[in-house]
């Protein structure tokens, strides 16, 4: 059974009716261009064949009653709460994604209660995206209770409702991410990559049909689990980092220093900015050299772009941990022909580009973290997948 499926079924089971609908959106993994995001630049994600779905019905009384359904199949619910009454710290713990979303929507005019009943398989704390399926899959769910379809009839972008859900994550869960992850979610489609410029909002569908061109991409979830949802972490203090670069250098923001101009921009700044500054500038020519091999139909090319990501990331943007170093030169040393980390980092998965018919480097990861006697890595292939939608 789909998750649609299941969430349709569990909302019957709990509210004694069917629901008005069923929306669900994806988890994503990043090919390449990390922590670019916030600093205006590049990135090209695509979708997993991993979803949150949300069945939903609106209720007259204007309250958000939301109900998620665990591996345990055991029901989880949040205190009923108006929506009008939503304000950031009022709701807290995994409630606060979906009340950040109807607070976020609330502003734009779409106020209304409603009954959700949540069920998904994407992995949670896996750097996959699990809490941005979530909101996404809300989104469109309460839009389309008011009757909104984005895209269509006068409705909004998928871009601005990307917008929405990273304000509500911004400001009402307290997490400082960027626009890549709401993006994925709600644009990919199948069998592409999803080639977003941040800054002018421009997506490109780039073909990655990663099989049929022999190869295939392997997610490594390494089982160390990150969050980024605190002001305090090491995600906010890089994205402060290039902030202050920025400012420093007198560009609204690191998109703006270019590979020519990168030493220039490194002898103005302070030794400890300079390994930020170099990592962001790289890596958006990183993925302007991936996009370009993928157009030329040449996946092959891009290899050793996604391990240069992962040192850049590992040396000068320092986000990557022992696990992900390990899943990397695992995979590498075993004939992947490229590997990198994906997502924020601190944790969580990475991704190797396997050619088809190598069949050591599952078994050649997976022995590595046993001999560093490492909670077995979860190793699956990510299929460029479809993105947000309606499925019932
Ligand atoms: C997390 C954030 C994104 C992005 C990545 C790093 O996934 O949610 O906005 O910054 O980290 O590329």
């Amino acid at each position: 059974m789909t998750p649609a499926d299941r969430a349709a079924e569990q909302f019957r089971r709990l509210h004694g009716r069917a629901p008005v609908g069923v929306w669900s959106a994806p988890g994503r993994v990043n090919l390449i261009g990390e922590h670019t995001d916030y600093n205006d630049g590049f990135v090209l994600p695509f979708a997993l064949p991993f979803r949150v779905a949300v069945a939903a019905s609106p209720r007259a009384d204007g309250r958000l009653a939301v109900t998620t359904i665990g591996d345990d199949t055991v029901p989880q619910r949040a205190e009923p709460v108006p929506v009008a009454e939503l304000a950031p710290g009022r709701v807290t713990g995994w409630a606060a994604y979906p009340a950040g979303v109807a607070w976020a929507l609330r502003d734009e005019g779409h106020l209304g209660g409603a009954d959700l009943v949540i069920v998904g398989d994407v992995p949670a704390g896996a750097g996959l995206s699990s809490s941005h399926a979530l909101q996404c899959a809300t989104a469109l769910a309460l839009l389309g209770l008011a009757g909104v379809t984005p895209e269509q009839d006068g409705g909004p972008a998928l871009t601005e409702v990307a917008r929405w859900v990273q304000r509500s994550e911004n400001d009402f869960v307290g997490a400082p991410t960027g626009l890549l992850d709401q993006t994925a979610s709600l644009c990919c489609v199948e069998s592409h990559a999803l080639f977003l410029d941040v800054r002018s909002g421009a997506r490109e569908q780039v073909p990655f049909d990663a099989t049929a061109t022999g190869f295939e991409v392997l997610v490594i979830d390494t089982r160390a689990r990150h969050s980024l949802a605190t002001n305090g972490s090491g995600y906010a203090d890089r994205r402060r980092g290039c902030e202050r670069a920025a400012a420093l250098l007198g560009v609204p923001a690191l998109r703006d220093v270019t590979l020519d101009g990168l030493d220039d921009a490194l002898g103005a700044l302070p030794d400890e900015l300079r390994p930020l500054v170099r990592h962001v500038v790289t890596e958006n020519d990183r993925v302007l050299r991936t996009v370009a091999a993928l157009r030329a139909g040449e996946p092959d090319d891009i290899g050793p772009l996604l391990t240069a990501s992962h040192a850049s990331l590992r040396d000068d943007y320092r986000v990557s941990c022992a696990e992900l170093d390990l899943a990397v030169d695992a995979a590498v040393g075993a004939g992947a022909a490229g590997a990198r980390m994906t997502g924020g980092g601190f944790g969580g998965s990475a991704i190797a580009l396997v050619p088809a018919g190598a069949r050591g480097i599952r078994p050649a990861v997976s022995a590595a973290f046993a001999r560093r006697a490492l909670p077995a890595p979860r190793l699956f292939p990510a299929v460029p997948s479809a993105g947000a939608h309606r499925d019932q």
